[in-house]
This record gives structure tokens, C-alpha cells and sequence, in this order.
């Protein structure tokens, strides 16, 4: 892009600013995501600590929401005292949604009946609170898609984060009441079914996310990820779509405030 264009302030649906890679300079990273007119960060617990502190950080800036849950990886934590505790935390105002939660059979880093039960677990206290559901799902659509489908965890809507399925299991999941959201990887070059995905559902489906500090998108790939960044996902986006980056910024802004009831300001 030659001539910078106005754009209504960018939401990063999916970031992890309580991790330690931030430690040291977290008000710089916020100080430079309101630079690059990112107005909203929804930050996501992967475990019950991690959960406080994106608790806390909501507290701290007006501009961060908060997702509370038990990440895949970290699913054999879960047991009755944490779900008691996350019942609590959840009805916290600045709790937008349950997760991350979800399976991965990619790493595997809890056995996968755990994987399972937790993943249930927290769609129950998303049903019970009336929350919507941020979900993890990496080498194991199918059996994601038959757990939404039975428990109905799309009741109260709910994002696919990082989305990295096909198009048909996207189109599936939107009829479940799901939004589709993209990451740094959609701006990679082996991308290509990402790629197809992201052109072509529809747009009022689409979040877009960091999920820093993790997935940092081109041309900054290598580096540390941060809010900031996700102009570049929005960017890839406006390109696929051939639409202006003042269009996709309106559009995914107002779908993330749709999906977490966020004010529209
Ligand atoms: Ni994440």
C-alpha cells in the first residue's frame, strides 16, 4: 500500500498478553497496538492462572477483554476445584467467552480422553453462563466437529480460532453458529488452503487474530508476535477479498464485536 488508508480501529480477536514473552515490555506493546489503531484485544487463558491474568489485564486496559479456559495441552488440569473456580472467574464482566479449549492431536500434550472430557467440560459452563466458546482444534476436526454437533457448543455462538481446516468443515461449522478466524498463517506462502477458505466464506463469518506471542505473519515471521501485528492478517485478507483494508477492518471488527457481545465503539 502506497498512501495510508483510514480504517476503523482493528480488533485482535485472539492474544496471549500475559505470557511471559511480554513480561518485560507489555505497556510498549500496548502503546504500539494503539499505534496501529488496534481498539480491542480479546486476551485468552490457556489454564487457571493464565485465566486470572487475562482477568486482571481486562481490568487494567480498557481495550482488553478477557476468555477464560483450559487450553488442549494443558487439559489434564482441569479437574473440580478449577471448574468451580472458572464457574467464578466466568462471571466476571470482562469475560467475554469460555476457552481456549478444544483438541490437539497434533502434540498431544494430554491424553485425548482428557482432551475430550475437558473440551465438554467447558462447552457446559459456556451453555450455563450463556457465553460464547473459543475453540482450539489442531489434527482433529472431525472429532471437534462431532463434539459441537452433540453438545450444541455453538448455542450461544463461538470462534474457530486459527483456522486451519478445509472449506467444507468451515461451511459446517458456520451452520453450528461459529465464527471463522485467521491468523499469521494465512499470510504464509504453503497457505493455500487457508488461502481458499478465507476467500471464500463469507465475510460477515471472519475474525482475524494474532494469537501472539505465537504465529507472527509475514514479512515479520521469525520475530516475536504482538497485536500490532495483525494489520498484516487484516492486509492478506483485503487482498483475498479485494476489498479496501477500511472494508475488511469495518467488517471483522463488527463480526468480533457480534460474536463477543463487545461494545461497538
Ligand atoms: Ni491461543
Amino acid at each position: 500500500m502506497t498512501v495510508q488508508e483510514h480504517f476503523e480501529p482493528l480488533i485482535d480477536s485472539h492474544a496471549h498478553l500475559q505470557d511471559r514473552a511480554f513480561a518485560s515490555d507489555l505497556p510498549q506493546v500496548m502503546q504500539r497496538a494503539q499505534a496501529a489503531n488496534i481498539g480491542k484485544i480479546i486476551c485468552i487463558g490457556y489454564d487457571y492462572d493464565t485465566s486470572v491474568e487475562a482477568v486482571s489485564l481486562a481490568h487494567q486496559y480498557q481495550q482488553v477483554y478477557a476468555v477464560v479456559g483450559v487450553h488442549p495441552h494443558d487439559a489434564k488440569t482441569l479437574n473440580a476445584d478449577i471448574i468451580s473456580k472458572l464457574y467464578a472467574l466466568a462471571r466476571d464482566p470482562r469475560v467475554v467467552a469460555i476457552g481456549e479449549t478444544g483438541l490437539d492431536y497434533y502434540r498431544d500434550l494430554s491424553p485425548r480422553d482428557i482432551q475430550r472430557q475437558a473440551f465438554v467440560e467447558q462447552i457446559k459452563i459456556a451453555a450455563e453462563l450463556n457465553k460464547p466458546i473459543v475453540i482450539h482444534d489442531r489434527d482433529a476436526h472431525q472429532e471437534v466437529l462431532d463434539i459441537i454437533k452433540k453438545e450444541k457448543a455453538g448455542r450461544n455462538q463461538g470462534v474457530m480460532h486459527c483456522y486451519s481446516g478445509h472449506l467444507p468443515l468451515a461451511i459446517e461449522l458456520m451452520k453450528e453458529g461459529f465464527y471463522i478466524s485467521f491468523a499469521g498463517p494465512l499470510t504464509y506462502k504453503n497457505a493455500r488452503k487457508t488461502v481458499e477458505v478465507a476467500s471464500r466464506i463469507t465475510l460477515d463469518r471472519i475474525l482475524i487474530e494474532t494469537d501472539c506471542p505465537y504465529l507472527t505473519p509475514e514479512p515479520l515471521r521469525g520475530k516475536r508476535n504482538e497485536p500490532a501485528h495483525v494489520v498484516y492478517v487484516a492486509q492478506k485478507l483485503a487482498q483475498l477479498r479485494q476489498k479496501s483494508l477500511a472494508e475488511i477492518a469495518y467488517q471483522t471488527s463488527l463480526n468480533a464485536c457480534r460474536v463477543f457481545n463487545l461494545p461497538q465503539s
